[in-house]
């Protein structure tokens, strides 16, 4: 027994000596590369913002921290203290939020009218119509279910085939790690690496168990918001736009278990320090529950962005009425991006109280909203509004 307490005793103090115990400190993103300079430091840089930066450190290094951010920039403390790492990421993630909800990313001018117009006009509401039919044709589109890998296989040829005319568009599939179901995005190469996203979550569910088996058309939820962009895509290409900006279409996957697909694609973006000037987010856009067109959720979305696509709305879609709401939750791919600091949009089909109560069961289809696409068809005109306005 004696022999035991001892061993245990031992084992500890020499696994406390292979591993000093290590902290986390939130610190000024404009302090860190002094802090990189400290050899006695011994920091390494866990996630970033542009206000923040989250650093693990060991327990001696502190004090020289301190020392220098009062020496340097004049701060007392200048950073915060985290004793374990979900505590330091929880206080990354709000302020990513505060700095995507409140901040002004670009220019939102109005000054493309005669472009937007005319391709404005070229959006169909048909097209939209028979993506949704397709896409509600398969099984279901669960992430983890062979239809949901085969449901993306046809978003990518689809687009494929779409833009195969030009060489400066590519269509890829993003693998994620955990599940079989990829992520599909378009890039239109612009003049500038200046990231517009336009997205939405391919991805299908159905019943409470056996969801791999369930059958889950997702009509509205979300082959409407695929079929808006898929639309918006191919006005734009066709058109032959070469734009500014670098625009990207995103058919997410595995949205409906945790917005999974769309935060692995935004964390990416901000670790590799890409500049995502504005996110469009389309989940449910073909059901008229409301009076109201087109309802703009007003949390985990970027306030300047949000009055843009307003003024999008009265300028180009004048017969469009449109107000605000709320979802109360991350409930969409916007989220994700938000959580990362990006500024996000998204314009919603109904108020949240009157939207698509099928939605989730194997009633979700077409029919629900009249066999037509005419509701997705105002999104699909102003998200070509959108990008191009944005393109500046
Ligand atoms: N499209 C739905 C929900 C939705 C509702 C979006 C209202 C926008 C406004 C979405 O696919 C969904 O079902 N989301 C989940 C949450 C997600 C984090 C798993 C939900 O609402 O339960
Ligand atoms: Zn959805």
């Amino acid at each position: 027994m004696k022999l035991s307490i001892f061993l245990l005793l031992a084992f500890l103090s020499v696994s406390n000596l292979a591993s000093p115990k290590r902290f986390y400190i939130t610190v000024g993103t404009d302090a860190v590369e002094s802090l990189g300079k400290m050899k006695k430091a011994a920091s390494q840089v866990i996630s970033q913002n542009k206000d923040i930066t989250l650093l693990e450190v060991n327990e001696d290094s502190i004090e020289h921290i301190s020392h220098l951010m009062h020496e340097k920039f004049h701060r007392c403390g200048g950073f915060m203290f985290h004793e374990d790492l979900g505590e330091a990421q929880s206080e990354l993630e709000s302020t990513n939020r505060e700095f995507a909800s409140n901040s002004l990313f670009v220019n939102y001018d109005i000054t493309q009218e005669a472009l937007v117009e005319s391709l404005m006009e070229k959006v169909e509401e048909g097209n939209i119509r028979s993506t949704i039919l397709k896409l509600s044709s398969f099984h279901n589109r669960y992430y983890k279910a062979q239809t949901g890998v085969d449901s993306q296989d046809w978003i990518y040829n689809s687009w494929k085939e779409t833009t195969s005319a030009r060489n400066d568009i590519s269509v890829e599939k993003w693998q994620h790690p955990s599940w079989p179901q990829p992520s599909v995005v378009l890039t239109i190469q612009g003049k500038s690496d200046d990231v517009i996203v336009i997205g939405g979550h391919a991805d299908s569910i159905a019943g409470w168990w056996s969801r791999e088996k369930a059958h889950a058309p997702g009509a509205d939820d979300n082959a409407s918001g695929i079929a808006t962009l898929t639309e918006t895509m191919r006005v734009i290409v066709e058109s032959g736009y070469q734009p500014e900006k670098t625009i990207k279409f995103m058919a997410y996957a595995a949205e409906e278990v945790g917005l999974r697909g769309s935060k692995e694609i935004a964390r990416a973006f901000r670790s590799e320090g890409k500049n995502v000037v504005g996110v469009l987010q389309l989940d449910m856009t073909n059901f008229k529950g409301s009076d109201l067109d087109i309802v703009m959720m007003t949390d985990y979305t970027n306030d300047a962005q949000n009055k843009f696509i307003g003024t999008l709305i009265d300028r180009y879609l004048p017969s469009v009425s449109w107000g605000y709401d709320k979802c109360g939750y991350g409930c969409s791919d916007h989220a994700a991006w938000h959580g990362e600091g990006f500024p996000a949009s998204i314009p919603f089909e109904a108020r949240m109280k009157e939207m698509n109560g099928h939605i989730h069961t194997d009633r979700d289809t077409i029919s629900k909203s009249g066999d037509n696409a005419e509701h997705a068809y105002k999104f699909s005109k102003l998200a070509v509004a959108y990008a191009l306005e944005l393109d500046k």
